[in-house]
């Protein structure tokens, strides 16, 4: 397996950073996971705005979008594979041991993993953690995922592959990697960016091509909805057929079938 480090290919074995890397020490970092289908990133430019918005607020220094593409390219073509889960991550890099950031520079990986189609539904679990939609990395994809490990590791305790989580007035907010929409009579919804979730790809070309309206939803509206689903570069659109163990018979219902075969034709 050949990955990408610091402007140039090397086998994954044997590439190394820095245990004083920022990202390391302090999660001083952004990232980005993208579908590979055939050596072809899906979403690959709009995966690039979003690590460059990361990284901007952060207040990394900006990343160089062309190279970052380059090495995307190289380590698709030097690693065959029908589908994988390509991950850019570009962190603060070396620094003294503390808070401040070091003037070496960041540090850029790109790596290649091979990936699985998911099921077309699963279960979730709610959490009593709250994402905090008015933090400083809210909408920012940095690799401070701490929460999100621990979230899912309670789902994956209970049977569940992903954990969803409400803010802090109490409003639906999304998954630990992954957006929520809920079908409530018949029309398509999901959580507003200002809920605190991030601005997924496949979040945005579902809201757009199945008809999604944004809106502030309580909580419970998981007792209520008629269907809910996932969108994720990796889950493309699942539907969720249990939360916290209670049954959704009939899923993945007609609007996330629908939603789930309009996205797969376009986009999957
Ligand atoms: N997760 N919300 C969070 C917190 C995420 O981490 C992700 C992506 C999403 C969905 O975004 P997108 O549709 O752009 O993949 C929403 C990736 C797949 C990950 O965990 O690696």
């Amino acid at each position: 397996m050949k990955i990408w480090l610091d402007g140039t290919l090397r086998d994954a074995e044997g590439a190394r950073v820095s245990v004083l890397d920022h990202g390391l020490t302090v999660g001083d970092g952004v990232f980005e996971t993208l579908k590979a289908v055939h050596g072809q990133a899906f979403a690959l430019t709009r995966h690039l705005d979003r690590l460059a918005v990361s990284a901007r607020g952060l207040g990394l220094p900006e990343p160089d979008l062309d190279e970052v593409r380059r090495a995307c390219e190289a380590v698709l073509t030097a690693n065959p594979m029908p589908y994988g889960r390509l991950r850019i991550t570009y962190t603060g890099g070396l620094s003294p041991l503390g808070s401040d950031r070091g003037t070496a520079g960041p540090t850029l990986v790109v790596a290649l993993g091979e990936a699985q189609r998911l099921p077309d539904s699963t279960a979730v679990v709610t959490v009593p953690w709250v994402r905090n939609e008015r933090g400083a990395l809210t909408g920012l994809k940095s690799t401070s995922y701490a929460e999100n490990v621990m979230a899912l590791a309670r789902a994956h305790e209970r049977g569940a592959s992903e954990a969803l989580f409400g803010n802090t007035v109490g409003a639906l907010c999304e998954g630990t990697g992954s957006n929520v929409f809920v079908v409530l009579d018949g029309a398509l919804y999901t959580p507003p960016l200002a809920s605190g979730c991030l601005a997924g790809i496949t979040r945005a070309l579902v809201a757009e091509w199945a008809g999604a309206e944004e809106a502030e939803l309580p909580l419970d509206v998981l007792d209520r909805a008629d269907e809910v689903f996932l969108t994720s570069t990796l889950r493309d659109v699942q539907g969720v057929h249990a939360i916290d163990g209670r049954l959704l018979p009939g899923a993945p219902g007609p609007v996330t079938a629908k939603a789930r075969r309009i996205f797969t034709e376009r986009a999957a």
